[in-house]
């Protein structure tokens, strides 16, 4: 069955405020949303309400993937029942190295009984790495330390080509890479498309959305959806920037939680 996710009239605040102010959106399998929009204006709190952040209170709506309910679900069940979130901002884990900690999330999505083979594992992720052009020795490094901005980048793909998600989130993943990396974490998520697996990408920038051709584009202000249409629309943005936008939906401040 193909993947179906849908978001219906989320809220979500942190720490009183309300940053989400009902969103609604609907990703099917195959399907590519691009979430574009100015600083400061709910999408990065969109990715962790979705993930499950323990930070952020959804205070209505409903979420559900293949008909699940996702908001029921704690992180890891989250990550379990096929969401990934590649981070803006990954975190460093010193101590757990990158492949103990790969083996580990592949391992926690199947049945106990079921576990990668150690062998099968190390072919996989050579195998993955290879493909983003990646130095073997940072399957032994502890994950993310050290790392610089574009690797941590690399890496967050990495873990999405290894765990097989099938509502693949990323935040900001073009942040940081370079023109070569772009591409190569670009055939990435492009090798990765299926119809087992949607992808919602926030970006600030029409050069990611160059090599990854959305299906969907979405603008962001206020905690809101405020306009959706195609790839056209991220061409627009890229060369008139966000005034029209907000002139046309009588916006004048287009963040979100300014007190
Ligand atoms: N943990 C937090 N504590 C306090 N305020 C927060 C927290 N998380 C988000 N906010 C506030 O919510 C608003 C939206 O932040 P968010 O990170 O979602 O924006 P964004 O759209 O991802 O922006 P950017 O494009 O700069 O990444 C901001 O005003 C931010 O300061
Ligand atoms: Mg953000």
């Amino acid at each position: 069955m193909a993947t179906h996710f849908k978001i219906d009239g989320l809220k979500a605040e942190i720490e009183g405020k309300e940053i989400l102010k009902g969103i609604n959106l609907e990703i099917k399998g195959g399907e590519i949303h691009a979430i574009m929009g100015p600083n400061g204006t709910g999408k990065s709190t969109l990715a962790s309400a979705l993930m499950g952040h323990p930070k952020y209170e959804v205070t209505e709506g409903a979420v559900e993937l293949d008909g699940e309910d996702v908001l029921e679900m704690a992180v890891d069940e989250r990550a379990r029942a096929g969401l990934f979130l590649g981070m803006q901002y990954p975190s460093e884990i010193t101590g757990v190295t990158n492949s103990d900690f790969l083996r580990s999330a592949i391992n926690a999505r199947r049945e106990e009984g079921k576990e990668i083979s150690l062998i099968k594992f190390i072919r996989l992720m050579e195998g993955k790495m290879k493909e983003l052009d990646m130095n073997p020795e940072f399957a032994h490094r502890y994950l993310n330390e050290g790392f610089s901005g574009g690797e941590k980048k690399r890496n967050e793909i990495l873990q999405m080509m290894m765990i097989d998600p099938k509502l693949v989130i990323l935040d900001e993943i073009d942040s940081g890479l370079d023109i070569d990396a772009l591409k190569i974490v670009a055939n990435g998520v492009n090798a990765m498309r299926s119809e087992d697996r949607g992808f919602l990408i926030i970006t600030h920038y029409q050069r990611l959305l160059d090599y990854i051709t959305p299906d969907f584009v979405h603008v962001m202000m206020q905690g809101r959806i405020v306009k959706s249409g195609g790839p056209e629309l991220a061409a627009r943005l890229e060369s008139e920037g966000y005034d029209w936008v907000k002139e046309e939906l009588g916006i004048v401040d287009e963040t979100v939680g300014q007190v």
